[in-house]
């Protein structure tokens, strides 16, 4: 396994001008040996492209890609000894269960026991054992991706495992399985594994460390907990949870918070207020499952006015719209309604609510984020 480092940029296209001609930006980034990452992005965001230039199948068109210290940037996968599980199955349909899985290994000429041994484990752990012996063309989908996974994961020796969104065929409770699966053997063998996703609960579960992506970008490479508690940047809050971050409006004036209209205390942190002073305009970012019912005589509450609750199941998501104290009307402080829609998580409480009614949220405590031109205030 290797430690991979980054230094690149990549344009598919000649004489690249703008940022919108760059599949991705410049970037500089370290996979530390053995780690497990998850690339997360919605589409077009170049997760693919980043993987392909990991991997050796693009060159990047700027800068280079090095192993344990080492430029590969010329290389081909097979040079940088690169395993890589498609989208889709590549197998041979030709070939059985278990040929299918050797193959890795006999091509690099391992001794026959230690193919039979190895073949056997990953066989066990992708519950493959009882179809060795068939033929891999009358397999179902979910079975010929199995084997694709199986074939990345059959050689202890490559530098890393690129995984490019791999269980998109895979029926949900099988995925679900299986990531676990990929987690284990994470953890039993240290492999360094680069996951390509646009599903957070896939990649937060599967990663110990998350690079969001967004436009050719990486906007915040971290934990799960802490691209849910700190949002580096209002894309990753939006991106991240489910409902994302809620953005409030908001400006400083005299000292003071000005949130809809009313006059709220500036957080704790000296640092932070003087960034939201300096800069006037900000937004108030809070987590719906940090916003909590409040009583109107609370000096700290924000009022806003219920459109619909929810029973999800286990909970409850209440909406709810800012009201400005000045002119009555709901939107945010700079009349940009949308953003002023507020998403709570709750509990039975949120039963009693009504659509029309004002209700009163807690949204501010140690869980508050201020965003000043998106990116989070530190
Ligand atoms: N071979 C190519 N030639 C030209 N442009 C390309 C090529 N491949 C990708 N792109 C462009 O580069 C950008 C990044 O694409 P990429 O495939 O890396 O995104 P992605 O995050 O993997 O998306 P998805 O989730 O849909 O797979 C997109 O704007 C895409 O249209
Ligand atoms: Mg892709």
């Amino acid at each position: 396994m290797a430690r991979i480092d980054l230094d690149l940029a990549h344009a598919y296209g000649p004489n690249p001008r703008s940022d919108e001609d760059y599949a991705l930006l410049p970037l500089r980034f370290t996979f530390d040996d053995g780690g497990a990452y998850a690339l997360l992005g919605p589409s077009g965001c170049g997760k693919t492209t980043l993987l392909n230039c990991i991997s050796g199948l693009l060159r990047p068109s700027q800068g280079t890609v090095s192993f344990d210290g080492r430029d590969v940037t010329g290389h081909s996968p097979q040079e940088r000894n690169i395993a890589q599980v498609f989208q889709f199955p590549v197998i041979y349909d030709t070939m059985t269960v278990g040929q299918n899985l050797a193959f890795p290994l006999r091509n690099r000429g391992v001794p026959a026991a230690q193919v039979r041994e190895r073949v056997g484990q990953v066989a066990e752990m992708l519950d493959l054992s009882a179809v060795l012996d068939r033929q891999a063309s009358g397999l179902s989908a979910d079975a010929k991706q199995k084997i694709s996974l199986g074939r990345g994961l059959v050689r202890h020796d490559v530098a890393a495992i690129l995984f490019d969104e791999p269980l998109t065929v895979i029926d949900p409770h099988l995925k679900w399985q299986l990531r676990r699966k990929l987690k284990e053997i994470h953890r039993q063998f240290h492999l360094t594994l680069i996951y390509v996703t646009h599903d957070q609960t896939e990649a937060l579960t599967f990663a110990d460390q998350v690079v969001v992506m967004s436009r050719g970008k990486a906007v915040q490479v971290g934990t799960a907990d802490a691209l849910f508690e700190r949002p580096a940047h209002t894309f990753v809050g939006h991106f991240i949870g489910s409902p994302g971050m809620n953005f409030l409006p908001a400006r400083w004036r005299d000292g003071w918070i000005e949130l809809a209209g009313r006059r709220y205390a500036p957080p704790a942190d000296e640092a932070i207020a003087q960034r939201l002073q300096a800069a006037g305009t900000f937004k108030i970012g809070v987590r719906p499952e940090y916003l909590r019912l409040a009583r109107p005589d609370d000096g700290q509450a924000v009022p806003a006015v219920i459109e619909r609750a929810q029973d999800i199941g286990t909970y409850w998501i209440a909406a709810a719209r800012l009201q400005d104290e000045d002119t009555g009307r709901t939107g945010g402080t700079d009349g940009t309604e949308a953003s002023a829609l507020l998403r709570a998580r709750l509990g039975d409480e949120a039963a009693a609510l009504r659509p029309g009614e004002t209700a009163w949220f807690s949204v501010f405590h140690r869980h508050t984020c201020y965003y000043v031109d998106e990116e989070l205030v530190r």
